[in-house]
């Protein structure tokens, strides 16, 4: 089964390198217009999205996310989950402030701003563009709620660098259904199961043929990799949640 739109979405591949063309006003427009469509739970509208275009700011988040490259996409997006906004909109009264403090609306808000991150990355490849979504900002949220003078319920969720793909990376093959779709009840993963055996020897072949950064590499490494990180990396998250009045309760 295939149309336009699953075509996009199945040749997805994240775009790291950029030509030097700049996106124009119409374009700009046209991505903030594809994520503002975007489903927003209880059609609160509870994100924001920032154009970042001062070069002394685009190198500010290049340090922090630590992603030169960033500096050369076409455009940059923060995306913001906002429920700051929604605040003006409302009285002052503990019913309000218990609501717009809460973990639900926090979730609310990381909701919207991630369903319109998707839309803009897909409405960018329908036009030709590519994508990287950056949530490597996260590495230094105060920083950048300083940078960005974002108020009280408000969050820098993700970055995404969009622009004109300078190359085309292969597309990095996903887990078998079989291992990430259930019905009605959850299958709990047998680590010694024959599908991810495929699906490790699959991603060992992607990581040998693939043009930039050759390597040998598991998917089931790759994990265990993740996971040995410092967890101090980024371990002001919750403070700076807590700090921008998020989760309260
Ligand atoms: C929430 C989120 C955060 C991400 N953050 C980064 C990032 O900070 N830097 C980066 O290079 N890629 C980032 N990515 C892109 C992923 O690395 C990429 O989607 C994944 O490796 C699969 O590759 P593909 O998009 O080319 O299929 C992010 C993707 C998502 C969904």
């Amino acid at each position: 089964m295939t149309n336009p739109t699953l075509e996009t979405l199945m040749a997805h591949r994240s775009v790291r390198h950029f030509t030097t063309t700049k996106l124009t006003e119409a374009e700009v427009t046209t991505l903030v217009s594809a994520a503002q469509h975007a489903p927003t739970s209880t059609f609160s509208q509870q994100a924001s999205i920032i154009s970042v275009t001062d070069p002394t700011k685009l190198a500010v988040l290049a340090e922090v996310t630590g992603h030169p490259w960033l500096q050369q996409a076409g455009h940059y997006f923060m995306m913001v989950a906002d429920q700051f906004r929604n605040e003006q909109l409302t009285p002052n009264d503990p019913t309000t402030t218990t609501n717009l403090h809460s973990t639900d609306k926090l979730l609310a808000s990381i909701f919207d701003a991630t369903i319109m991150t998707e839309a803009m990355v897909t409405a960018g490849e329908s036009l030709g563009l590519g994508s990287t979504i950056m949530g490597s900002i996260l590495n230094d949220v105060p920083r950048l709620i300083d940078l960005f003078d974002l108020p009280q319920l408000t969050f820098p969720l993700l970055g995404l660098a969009i622009g004109h793909p300078a190359n085309q990376p292969d597309q990095k093959p996903r887990l078998p259904q079989g291992l990430m779709h259930f019905e009605n009840t959850y299958q709990r993963l047998n680590p010694v199961d024959d599908h991810l055996t495929a699906y490790d020897q699959l991603i060992t072949d992607y990581y040998h043929k693939r043009d930039s950064h050759q390597r040998d590499e598991t998917f089931s490494h790759h994990i265990m990799t993740e996971m040995s990180r410092d967890p101090q990396q980024r371990a002001g998250i919750l403070t700076a949640l807590h700090q921008q009045g998020f989760s309260t309760n």
